[in-house]
């Protein structure tokens, strides 16, 4: 009894020794031993991909074992493979990505960063920080090569994950079809020959399929009909980031939408991911049928139209994006059903019509809320009686470019959690509801309420804790800034008072935001000095901007302890003194300081990485330092109106930057964008994004002498060149025509004497052109621009000249019946803007928006060519609006020679 009793004890105890051991440790041990055949399905798996160090785990026999393997405990069938590359998933729009829902339900969650919220504090830069050195390990880590039919040997899979490999690929998916008992397929990144039409069919095999994330994998084609559809078990499906082939007529398409109908089949879907898949016409009706949606994402697309009303049978909606589409048309009432709606991301698109209590009624679980319009004549209004009070509390409030004012509607006043507040072009007058202010001060990060008609003073006692991010720039306010501004808002990192009516002094205490990393007070009525107690613990400090205001005394040589600061525009104020010569601790990349009182001789110390250099009307005297020979990444040069002599240095072909396209030393700076004003054509211009473009030599208004260096016509990227009123004298480079992009030319009121150079009239971009008051001699070159810039005032005061358009003949020239003279008056500027504007779409115009949009994968070059191709689209777009501005550009200018 004895024996038998401890027996059976000792069998009980292995016996749950044996329970426990298979229970709990998924990596089973010693009971399983893996099936041969699939064993050797692996290991040419493994073959196929180079056999790289991630599976060096896959010796031995028994496969079970390896990594990323799992096995079935019973029958020893392989039933998960996961080779997934977390560090290649793709990053969604930034501003929607925040704790989005992905489908991969085993990436790591680094990834899940930044929305435009999120990504500007600090906190998540530093994250982006460290997800991108991350990835430095991780990306190597992609698994290379071509995936072998004989994974299709793997009869009981039931997970696949090799998502994130961005140097996989396949042939096509036949053998995926063989895997029947595959649940959970992610293969994003991968790609699948695009030749292939049936990958669908394939997938289609695989009525277990639970979710399917095809995201990037170059897929082209996506059928429009499948005569029986077997997934109806899908409830995830990701095919963003895939250029679809959908040129098909919609007009002849009973749907008008590119969207193929059996997707409304899946009517268990709950997470719907079409993002920039190429997708066209209208969002259709049958949406309502897929009643489990919880998250549906259709950004970047070229959808138009409304929202369809069966929006609202999306009773689970739990996030929409509809963001960077077309969208032209109205939100319906129905959206006033989505009671589980917690984000909604509707921006760039043209929304038009009224927005009621009706559309807001219902939506009791929103926190996120973010509508922009790019529809500037009939902009969205929202219409929302003066005493409803919604039934939620937003978090993120983002509403730009429609009308919600003229008074900061009550509706908002009663949102108590906010975080984000961006009520930007909106049409609000009146003042700052304090009230409101005082309730969300503390948790409030980021606060934009620029472009209105705000008037009243700024708060000058609430202490917003929180706040990194403060834009009140382009409003009414006045009244001075509060002096203890660092006491009430502690973590500024971002302040843009710019375009206001404020006055008084700038604060002491602004040098003690420790955190300030751009300081824009330009265009306001402030006055006093400049404040000097600048110190080293403001390392962020990268722009500092207080042109156009009344500021005196000198600048004050603290500023040389902001040791990152790169842009530092003081231009229109009073300031007088020397350049502190501090300020070389800096990493100035441009300085303007224009439009002051400012002496002594010009900074020689400049560092090479400046960009642009703008020191015109001021007092400053000497010559131009020779050790500017060094500025190679300088593209503007304005010293104009100052007492400088002594010669042109004739090193100028140093500035390659004004010779070579692709050197620039200009940076974009985030939620910042320089603004400077330079001549041309003989009069100011504002340039803000295309400043990066201009390139410009004025040195016009100076005492110097000498000759023009001939060096001059090697910067060939050079659009204006004003050396006027001077004393230069000798012969005009006889190469000048190399200035191939030359807008602007003026050499007027100096000493030159000898021909004007016949290549001159190369010159096809010139539209100002002033040579008066020299003593040019001979004969007038004449050829296709300069014959439509004729004008005889041009060469007025040089009594040498001779020939059309002056009229003086020239010996020899017989008797012209049409002298070809034009009015003295400048031709229209209409033209002007044109130009402009060109330049402006060849350049950083679409530059930041594409940027922002892709710049942060094009950090990592392994991956950007795979992850991003969606931006070869974007770029492919911009290039041809380029091509066709040129067309009418050339019809417009008369350059078209036939
Ligand atoms: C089996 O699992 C146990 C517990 O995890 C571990 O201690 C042991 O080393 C494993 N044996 C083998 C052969 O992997
Ligand atoms: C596993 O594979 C075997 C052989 O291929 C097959 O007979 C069996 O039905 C599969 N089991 C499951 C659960 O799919
Ligand atoms: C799935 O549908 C196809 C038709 O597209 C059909 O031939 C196939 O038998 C179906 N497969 C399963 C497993 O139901
Ligand atoms: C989708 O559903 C409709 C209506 O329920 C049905 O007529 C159609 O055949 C289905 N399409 C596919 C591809 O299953
Ligand atoms: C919206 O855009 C589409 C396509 O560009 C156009 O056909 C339609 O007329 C527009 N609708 C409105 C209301 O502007
Ligand atoms: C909002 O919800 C209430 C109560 O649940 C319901 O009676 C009403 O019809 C809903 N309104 C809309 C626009 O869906
Ligand atoms: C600030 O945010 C926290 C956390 O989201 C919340 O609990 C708290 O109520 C908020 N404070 C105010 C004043 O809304
Ligand atoms: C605000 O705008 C409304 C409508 O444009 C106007 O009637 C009102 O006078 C404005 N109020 C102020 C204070 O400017
Ligand atoms: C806001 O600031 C307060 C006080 O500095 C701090 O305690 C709190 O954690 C901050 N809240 C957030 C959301 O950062």
């Amino acid at each position: 009894m004895m024996i038998n009793y401890n027996h059976t004890v000792f069998v009980f105890l292995l016996l749950s020794l044996g329970i426990f051991k298979l229970g709990s440790c998924s990596e089973n041990n010693v009971t399983v031993k893996c099936i041969k055949s699939e064993r050797e399905a692996l290991v040419r798996f493994k073959e196929g991909v180079g056999s790289p160090a991630k599976l060096s785990s896959w010796v031995g026999e028994d496969c079970c074992q390896w990594k990323g393997v799992e096995c079935d405990n019973e029958s020893g069938h392989v039933t998960k493979l996961n080779l997934s590359n977390p560090a290649g998933r793709p990053r969604h729009f930034d501003y929607a990505t925040t704790n989005r829902n992905l489908p991969c339900t085993v990436c790591s969650d680094v990834l899940a960063v930044s929305s435009p919220y999120a990504r500007s504090s600090a906190k998540s830069a530093r994250l982006l920080g460290d997800v991108n050195s991350s990835f430095s390990g991780d990306v190597n880590a992609s698994l290379s090569g071509e995936i072998t039919r004989y994974l299709g040997n793997l009869s009981n899979l039931t997970h696949l994950d090799l998502g994130g490999n961005y140097n996989l690929s396949t042939k096509n998916l036949d053998w995926v079809s063989s895997l029947s008992s595959l649940e959970y397929l992610y293969m994003g990144g991968v790609k699948i020959n695009p030749t292939k039409a049936d990958w669908l069919h394939a997938i289609n095999m695989l009525p277990s399929l639970r979710e399917l994330s095809l995201y990037s994998c170059e897929l082209k084609h996506l059928p429009s009909s499948l005569t029986f559809l077997n997934l109806t078990s899908l409830r995830v499906l990701d095919l963003s980031y895939n250029k679809f082939n959908t040129s098909i007529d919609l007009s002849y398409n009973p749907f008008n939408t590119s969207i193929p109908q059996w997707l409304f089949n899946l009517t268990r879907l709950k997470n719907l991911d079409l993002t920039f898949s190429n997708q066209r016409g209208k969002i259709p009706d049958s949406f309502g049928r897929l009643e489990s949606l919880k998250y549906l994402y259709l950004g970047g697309n070229h959808f138009y139209g409304s929202i369809p009303a069966s929006i609202g049978n999306l009773s689970s909606l739990k996030e929409l994006d509809l963001s960077y589409n077309e969208m032209n048309g109205t939100i319906p009432e129905s959206f006033g059903q989505l009671s589980m709606l917690v984000k909604l991301y509707l921006l760039e698109n043209s929304w038009e019509g009224v927005i009621t209590e009706a559309q807001l009624m219902n939506l009791t679980s929103l926190e996120e809320f973010v509508l922009t319009t790019n529809n500037k004549s009939q902009p969205l209004v929202f219409n929302v009686k003066d005493d409803w009070r919604p039934p939620f509390k937003l978090k993120i409030l983002h509403l730009e470019s429609c009308r919600i004012g003229p008074k900061f509607p009550m509706w908002l006043q009663v949102q108590s959690e906010l975080t984000n507040v961006i009520l930007k072009n909106v049409e609000i007058n009146g003042t700052i509801p304090e009230e409101w202010f005082s309730m969300i001060s503390s948790n409030l990060t980021h606060l934009d309420l620029s472009n209105n008609r705000i008037e009243g003073n700024l708060p000058h006692q609430l202490v917003f804790p929180n706040v990194t991010k403060l834009f009140l720039q382009s409003n009414l306010f006045s009244g001075p800034i509060p002096p203890n501004i660092s006491d009430l808002m502690p973590s500024l990192q971002y302040l843009d008072l710019s375009e206001n009516r404020l006055y008084g002094k700038i604060p002491l205490s602004i040098s003690k935001i420790k955190y300030l990393n751009i300081l824009v007070l330009r265009r306001n009525n402030l006055s006093g000095e400049l404040p000097h107690q600048w110190n080293e613990s403001q390392k962020g400090l990268r722009v500092v901007d207080i042109s156009y205001n009344n500021i005196c005394g000198k600048i004050p040589s603290s500023m040389g302890f902001l040791g990152n600061l790169s842009i530092l525009v003081l231009s229109n104020n009073n300031l007088s003194g020397e350049i502190p010569s501090s300020l070389q601790n800096c990493s100035i990349v441009s300085m303007d300081f224009g439009g002051n009182r400012l002496s002594g001789n010009l900074p020689s110390w400049i560092e090479s990485d400046i960009f642009m250099l703008r020191l015109r009307s001021n007092l400053f005297s000497g010559t131009i330092p020779r050790k500017w020979c060094n500025l190679h990444k300088l593209r503007i040069l304005d010293l104009a109106q100052n007492n400088l002599f002594g010669g042109i240095p004739n090193c100028l072909n140093n500035f390659t930057a004004m010779v070579d396209h692709n050197i620039s030393g200009y940076k974009p700076i985030e939620n910042y964008t320089e603004k400077a004003s330079i001549m041309r054509k003989g009069r100011e211009m504002e340039y803000d994004r295309t400043l990066s473009l201009v390139t410009c030599i004025d040195l016009s208004g100076n005492n110097l002498t000498g000759r023009i260096p001939f060096e001059i016509t090697s910067l060939t990227r050079l659009d204006t060149l004003n050396l006027s009123m001077n004393h230069l004298f000798g012969n005009i480079p006889k190469n000048i025509g190399d200035l191939q992009l030359l807008e602007t030319l003026d050499f007027s009121n100096n000493k030159l004497f000898g021909p004007i150079p016949e290549s001159m009239s190369s010159l096809t971009f010139l539209v100002h052109l002033n040579l008066s008051f020299n003593n040019l001699t001979g004969r007038i070159p004449s050829g296709d621009q300069l014959q439509t810039i004729n004008d005889a005032t041009m060469y007025k005061g040089n009594p040498l000249l001779c020939g059309p358009p002056l009229l003086t003949k020239c010996p020899g020239d017989e008797t012209s019946d049409d002298p070809t003279i034009t009015d003295a008056e400048d031709k229209p500027n209409g033209d002007d803007y044109e130009r402009i504007w060109f330049y402006a779409s060849i350049g950083l115009g679409f530059v930041v928006g594409f940027w922002s949009v892709c710049g942060t994968i094009l950090l990592k070059k392994s991956w950007r060519h795979r992850y991003f191709r969606f931006c070869d689209d974007i770029k492919d777009r911009i290039a041809l609006l380029i091509t066709l501005r040129v067309v009418h550009l050339k019809r417009k200018f008369g350059l078209e020679k036939n």
